[in-house]
């Protein structure tokens, strides 16, 4: 088997990866070691930023999310059961758009397959070599057989566990990590919104994010600690603690629906640098990953994978690698912007089991801080809508 570009995961990352390439005119294979239905059932991230909903259309994959995704102009902060909002079109003159990582997937999905693209499901044991040379190569098993796909590059678009990242020697990587101590748990449930934009909480119990997919379900998320079993979060304990930490009227209104998924998150920053060895390049989670408070880890592969496929087009089209050459360069400054803000939201806005009591007295009169100013609101809303992408070649 043969390809120009060879991509690892069908994520987010390498399917529009793929899509954006064929585009070009350039031939992709991906390989995924999960089944369609398990890469389209999975729930994930709800937000994206302009850019990301711009780039989908450019990829002839928005007529959908333009149908049926939720174009939100703010957020609430809430504080003491009180709602504060954060109005990103006056400040910012921009907005975001809710719709679901798995609605995003099974739409790219669906566009490369009717291209007739070919996307290997279910492979096993998948090895990538030779990319520090001109011929890489990608070697999986499929059906109990060894294959082998050769290829001009490879994308490692395989996420946070891959094994793309894990091919690089060591002494080639650096890598930054921070482990958060506390976890979200998620549920998915058919409800209708309690409010028509998101609720970002600060309780002392607890964060709380009351987000949704559509005017009839509910996706709702709680700080709980790393090592907790879903076993101990049954359905009513779930609502019953989001509506303390929710408080006020809110809580009032909250109405309770069947759950049709739940799950808990570890939280981590994580970046690896660079994100290029030779003929391997790394996109979205398997270069780094980030806390979720800020809605940044979906938007941050899609913005990786937009520079990604204008260098590999250029290079294709005319022979240039200088865009090839400034790929990782390019995608870090990107990168550790949307670290920082993910980092401080999740700062601002979780209770720190054990911390100095100064300091939780300082994160109080930060969100006061942030509630009360506009200036500070400007930033919030600034990075939340997403910051320009840098314009490359
Ligand atoms: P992924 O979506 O992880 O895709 C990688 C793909 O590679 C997968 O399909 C995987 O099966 C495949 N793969 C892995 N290893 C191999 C291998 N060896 N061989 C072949 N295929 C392989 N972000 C937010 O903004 N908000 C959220 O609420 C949020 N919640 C999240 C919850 C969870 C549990 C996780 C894991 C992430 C969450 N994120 C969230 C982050 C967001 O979903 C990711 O940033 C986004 O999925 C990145 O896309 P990706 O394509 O780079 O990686
Ligand atoms: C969702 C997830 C987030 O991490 C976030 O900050 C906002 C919304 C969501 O899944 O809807």
């Amino acid at each position: 088997m043969r390809t120009q570009v060879g991509i690892v995961g069908s994520g987010p990352s390498g399917l529009l990866l793929s899509q954006l390439l064929h585009l070009q005119g350039v031939e992709t294979v991906i390989l995924e070691r999960r089944s369609r239905a398990y890469v389209e059932g999975r729930v994930r991230a709800g937000v994206l930023e302009q850019g990301t909903v711009d780039l989908l259309n450019e990829a002839a994959v928005g007529e959908r999310m333009r149908r049926e995704g939720l174009v939100h102009h703010g957020i609430h902060i809430s504080l003491d059961g009180r709602l504060h909002r954060i109005d990103f079109q006056a400040l910012v003159g921009s907005a975001v758009t809710v719709y679901g990582q798995t609605e995003v997937t099974k739409d790219l999905i669906e566009a490369r397959l009717a291209t007739g693209a070919e996307i290997v499901f279910e492979v096993d044991n998948v090895t990538v070599h030779g990319f520090d040379g001109a011929r890489p190569k990608i070697r999986f098993g499929q059906d109990g057989r060894r294959r082998e796909l050769a290829c001009d590059f490879i994308a490692g678009c395989d996420g946070s566990h891959g094994v793309c990242r894990q091919s690089v020697p060591q002494a080639a990587l650096t890598t930054h990590e921070r482990v958060y101590p506390f976890a979200w748990l998620g549920m998915l449930v058919e409800a209708p919104p309690v409010a028509d934009e998101l609720i970002y909480a600060w309780h002392e119990r607890g964060f709380a994010l009351f987000s949704m997919r559509s005017p009839t379900r509910s996706r709702l998320y709680i700080q709980c600690t790393p090592d907790e079993h879903l076993d101990e979060w049954l359905d009513d304990r779930v609502f019953d603690e989001l509506r303390l930490r929710l408080g006020g009227q809110t809580a009032e209104r909250l109405q309770t629906g069947r759950c049709l998924e739940k799950g808990i998150t570890p939280m981590r920053s994580f970046v690896a640098e660079p994100m290029r060895f030779g003929r391997l390049f790394l996109a979205g989670d398997a270069a780094h990953i980030v806390p979720p408070t800020g809605a940044k880890g979906l938007n941050l592969a899609v913005a990786d994978v937009r520079v990604l496929a204008r260098a590999l087009a250029a290079f294709y089209t005319s022979g240039r690698s200088d865009l090839l050459d400034a790929y990782s360069a390019t995608c870090l400054r990107r990168v550790w912007k949307a670290q920082r803000f993910s980092w401080w939201m999740t700062s601002l806005l979780h209770r720190f089991p054990g911390r100095n009591p100064y300091d939780d007295r300082v994160q109080r009169a930060e969100i006061e801080y942030v509630v009360g100013s506009r200036a500070a609101q400007q930033a919030l809303a600034e990075n939340y809508v997403g910051l320009p992408f840098e314009e490359t070649g």
